[in-house]
């Protein structure tokens, strides 16, 4: 999956590979050493962050093409840092469970990248049209030495935000009249949460694991690992639905004026 160049074709692996899991017919999973960078299709340009143009807002084709393909962009990223998530940190004396888990994720995330895909195509537009960032990677690099650390930064603090956000884009696209676009945000919110669940369980087992405090361990890598404050308003009902409690990362918000 990670050494899959199209998109189209991780998601095929992906899904493949998942089903495979699932009904037994792989002993293991995780075994194989995880590329530095996943393959990736020749477009879409990657470019620093601070480079990327101005996301257009309001109501026009290209303003909703514009976002639909950011977020095309990250659940790409998502399929790959659950892969590489499972490939790099996948000890095979880890619970059953842990890899049931990561593997749903991975499989979720391709559904994701396809939805939006379908949903483009539908627009006029595909995924690689437009540039895009590479500050995902970024952060699975920074984090590649330690699976604490990545759970941490990943689904606890870029997942996380995924669910403060996500709300405001629905509603946004429900007003533009952009119902099938808002059908397909509601289907990933309604995973995303389910990810942040993964990531908060996870966190919490790894550091019952290696006798660490949760909410001091979290805010420690978080400090160390992602550049900038954590930005409120928070969406408290859905990370407290997803068992990540306000007590790890409300220390950790910019102060509001
Ligand atoms: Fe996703
Ligand atoms: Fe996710």
């Amino acid at each position: 999956m990670l050494a899959a160049t199209e998109p189209a074709e991780k998601v095929a692996q992906s899904a493949a590979v998942a089903a495979a899991w699932r009904s037994g017919a792989l002993a293991q999973i995780g075994t194989a050493a995880p590329p530095a960078r996943p393959a990736r299709p020749p477009r879409p340009v990657l470019l620093e962050p601070r480079a990327m143009p101005k996301r257009r807002a309001g109501n026009s084709p290209a303003g909703r093409i514009a976002l639909l393909h950011a977020l095309a962009h990250i659940e790409l990223n998502a399929i790959d840092l659950a892969w590489d998530l499972i490939a790099r940190f996948g000890d095979p004396s880890l619970p059953h469970a842990f890899f049931d888990e990561w593997v749903g994720v991975a499989a979720e995330e391709a559904t994701h990248h396809a939805l939006i895909a379908a949903r483009l195509a539908e627009l006029g537009a595909a995924y690689g049209d437009l540039p895009a960032h590479d500050g995902l990677w970024t952060a699975a690099q920074e984090t590649a030495y330690d699976l604490l650390a990545r759970l941490a930064v990943v689904p606890l603090v870029l997942e996380a935000r995924g669910l403060d956000v996500t709300p405001d884009m629905i509603r946004r696209l429900e007003s533009f009249g952009d119902e099938s676009s808002a059908a397909v945000l509601r289907v990933i919110y309604a995973d995303e949460i389910r990810h942040v669940v993964a990531g908060s369980r996870w966190f919490h087992w790894l550091c019952a694991m290696r006798g660490l405090p949760p909410a001091e361990t979290y805010r420690s890598l978080v400090r160390q690992h992602f550049r900038g404050v954590l930005k409120p308003p928070f969406n408290r009902t859905a990370r407290d639905a997803a068992g990540f409690a306000a007590t790890l990362y409300e220390p950790l918000a910019e102060p509001r004026d």
